[in-house]
């Protein structure tokens, strides 16, 4: 591959010795996985694969939703468990591992990772996203691409953009405001190109106010390209193409797969035609080219010898990266680690505690090297002198299946006979396959009631120390059990050795260190797109804007089950000695507010803490939300140790984006700076002072008149006319929210259309 590629012009030089329908060719893939070679130039075809936490590589028989086989590949832990981990280190070696395994199939570029935010807790694909907040999901996301290209394989961060729903999610348009695209649903994507410049973007397959994501030239040209310099490839959904011509005019470089029959013909016709400009598929061309030149010289330098990977450290990875993902909702009556004395008996309790869900299902599909099974995990960690007694307690057929209200009572009263005499309870819940995956959405919280009614019985047979292990890619309502259960570890689904991990953090080989990236609201019905999800007739409305996640949640200050960013350890810690340097400044975009605080383990055991820095801006002439994430740190320690974390916030921490102005804005003032180990355990908090460019519009006679009173000149020119309505501070109140040209209008007030424009010029004057 190597040399044949040594021999090739660079791509914008080998687009001229292209014939327009070996360019039409190019611009779609040749099969389902492969970009089409030309053989006369010697270019070669290079491979992608999914997904964002393992390959699925289809060697021969292919599809996009995980029905067919793929190779055997490690999974790690998908991303809703990964976010958990709040540890970019951790999912930079996760991707370095990711990068290895596709070198090792000779896949060119992974398709993943997936950055949509979880704006509705029952979006079927939560699990392959990493969060509700856009900065921790761009964090996080960048780590992963970091890792995978450092290998010299390329990303395709995914889907761009809005596609936060799988119901209808080929058609329906998402119809969202600008501020709120631009606070929410884009920065991941922004944050992800502007630091680490992916080798590709996929574009989603749904609309964006009324366009094809696809077809959408602002998405993917003025914003990514232009706005934020990204310089790959834009790649389509599998199947988000519906007009090849207008898809290319986008700036939609490869179509996967390709629609053979329609598309090269259609872009050889338009260009011949003259309705599409030739240079315009040379841009996406030399794109292709230069995609396949950057992995055929990564792999041929590098690759001498054929690459291999070692399964047994990469499932170690996958392990340490599963210990992180779990969080440790809750821990009363000394219920965690598992503490027993020889000859004592657990009950484990749960059909997933023998059949684990590790992974969700569709295109992000992995065919495991090896799986840990739990229950087996935590014989080897107890040893022989702790008696393990297991029961299934329910089946993973779902509730409808025939006869399975007889099945479960059954499964149930042996659940409940096993456990009655343990010494300690552990019971594994979650959610089944069938209830969610790629392609459909949920349609509530709940855990299956066979389960939830098990847990109930089990609660009544036995009062030692229960504890409830959840498995769902997805929040899942605690509410209405969290009583039954002394502690809850939510494990999410966290890959292949997930099993291990959730055996260790049990029995306090491992600390638990996760943190919740997404809220446990109590009811489905609090969460703030409730009214709007899914949508129906085609559109969805993100009627709830900016207020997605904790940002809703705090706005209407509403009770949660469990916060974002939150989660126990074994041990304790103190957070304090908060400080804050600010340098540079908004005006001279260099503004580097250095946020440190020192966080100390105060109790027997190691473990580590997740550091959050939030920020608020108490006054301001936009409604934002009270307040929100803009920096972590994971910090690790020992018992006794303390540390100091420092984060940096740039102008962007503080700004929000105007519908004005068309662009991000910071209003001079106070700012709230907090510090907590939760959004809702926050430790310290202190106020700076920000300076900052006037961000008012200029006065014109459609201005009101409270804006002229607020503006110093606007002021000074009006009190100059004395007018007898500014003399009576109740009925400026009144008036104040009209503009100047229809207060002229009416007659009485003393200000008229011509002493309007007498007044708009002196203001020009003074101004100019
Ligand atoms: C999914 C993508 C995936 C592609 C290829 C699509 O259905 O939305 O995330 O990468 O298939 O399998």
């Amino acid at each position: 591959m190597s040399e044949t590629h040594g021999s090739l012009p660079p791509a914008p030089a080998a687009v001229g010795q292209l014939t327009l329908a070996e360019k039409a060719a190019l611009v779609s893939g040749s099969d389902f996985w492969h970009t089409t070679p030309v053989e006369r130039l010697g270019i070669p075809a290079i491979m992608v694969s999914d997904g964002p936490h393992g390959l699925r590589t289809q060697l021969s028989e292919a599809d996009h939703v995980g029905l067919s086989g793929s190779v055997p590949a490690t999974c790690f832990p998908p991303a809703a468990g990964i976010a958990s981990s709040w540890n970019t280190r951790l999912i930079e070696t996760v991707g370095r591992a990711l990068g290895t395994e596709a070198r090792r199939w000779g896949v060119s570029v992974v398709l993943g990772p997936g950055v949509n935010i979880k704006r509705s807790p029952l979006c079927g694909r939560n699990f392959e996203y990493y969060s509700e907040d856009p900065f921790l999901a761009g964090r996080l996301g960048a780590a992963l691409v970091r890792g995978v290209q450092s290998q010299g394989v390329g990303t395709s961060v995914k889907h761009f953009a809005a596609n936060n729903q799988e119901d209808d999610r080929l058609r329906v348009s998402a119809e969202v405001d600008e501020r709120t695209l631009r606070e929410i649903y884009l920065p991941a994507f922004e944050h992800i190109v502007r630091t680490e410049q992916p080798w590709t973007v996929m574009c989603a397959y749904n609309k964006v106010n009324g366009t094809y994501a696809s077809e959408h030239r602002r998405l993917l040209t003025t914003v990514l390209r232009e706005e934020w310099g990204f310089a790959g490839l834009v790649v389509s959904d599998w199947g988000a193409v519906h007009d090849r011509v207008r898809s290319l005019e986008a700036g939609l470089d490869l179509e996967m797969p390709p629609n053979l029959e329609l598309s090269p013909a259609a872009v050889v016709a338009a260009v011949r035609e003259g309705w599409l400009a030739e240079s315009v598929l040379d841009d996406a061309v030399a794109r292709v080219l230069t995609l396949v030149d950057r992995s055929t010289s990564a792999i041929g330098a590098a690759d001498a010898e054929p690459v291999t990977f070692d399964e047994d450290e990469h499932h170690r990875v996958a392990h340490l990266a599963a210990l992180e993902s779990a969080v440790l909702l809750k821990n009363e009556r000394g219920a965690l680690p598992l503490r027993t004395e020889p000859g004592a008996t657990v009950a484990v309790v749960g059909e997933l505690a023998r059949t684990p869900r590790f992974q969700g299902g569709g295109s992000s599909e992995v065919n495991p090297t090896r799986v840990d099974v739990p229950v087996e995990e935590l014989r080897d960690r107890l040893g022989s002198d702790v008696e393990i007694v297991f029961a299934p307690g329910y089946g993973l057929g779902g509730e409808a299946a025939d006869g399975a209200a007889g099945e479960d009572e059954r499964l149930r009263s042996e659940a409940v006979r096993v456990a009655r005499a343990a010494d300690r309870v552990v019971v594994f819940l979650g959610l089944p396959a069938a209830e969610e995956s790629e392609g459909f959405d949920r349609t509530h919280l709940d855990l299956p009631a066979g389960q939830l009614a098990l847990l109930a019985a089990l609660r009544e047979a036995n009062d030692r120390p229960l504890t409830v292990v959840l498995s769902n890619g997805s929040a899942v309502r605690t509410s209405t059990w969290d009583g039954d259960a002394d502690a809850i570890l939510e494990s999410w689904l966290s890959g292949q050795a997930a099993g291990g991990a959730v055996a260790d953090l049990l029995t306090g080989r491992a600390n638990p260190s996760g943190k919740l990236a997404e809220t446990i609201p109590v009811r489905l019905e609090d969460s703030s797109s409730f009214l709007n999800f899914p949508g129906d007739s085609g559109v969805v409305r993100y009627g709830e804007g900016v207020f997605v996640g904790y940002r809703a949640h705090d706005r209407s200050a509403q009770e949660v089950s469990y916060p974002f960013g939150h989660g126990l350890s074994y041990t304790t810690f103190d957070v304090g000695g908060l400080s804050v340097r600010t340098s540079g400044s908004v005006a001279g975009d260099d503004l580097a507010v250095e946020v440190s605080v020192t966080v100390t383990n105060t109790g027997p055991l190691a473990g580590a803490e997740v550091v959050q820095v939030y920020v608020r801006d108490p006054e301001c002439s936009v409604t934002r939300p009270v307040r929100e994430l803009k920096g972590f740190a994971k910090v690790a320690l020992e018992p006794g140790e303390s540390r100091t974390a420092t984060m940096t916030l740039d102008r962007r921490a503080f700004a929000y984006w105007s519908v004005r102005h068309h662009d991000w804005v910071v209003e001079a003032g106070d700012f709230e700076i907090a510090v907590g180990t939760s959004s809702r355990d926050l430790r310290a908090a202190t106020t700076i002072r920000l300076d900052a460019p006037s961000i008012a519009l200029p006065l014109t006679a459609d201005s009101t008149l409270a804006e002229w009173l607020a503006d110093p000149r606007g002021n000074e020119l009006l009190q100059g006319l004395d007018l007898p309505i500014l003399r009576d501070p109740g009925l400026v109140r009144v008036v104040g929210t009209m503009p100047m040209s229809t207060l002229a209008s009416f007659p009485g007030l003393g200000l008229d259309h011509a002493t309007l424009a007498d007044l708009g010029t002196r203001l020009d004057r003074a101004t100019s």
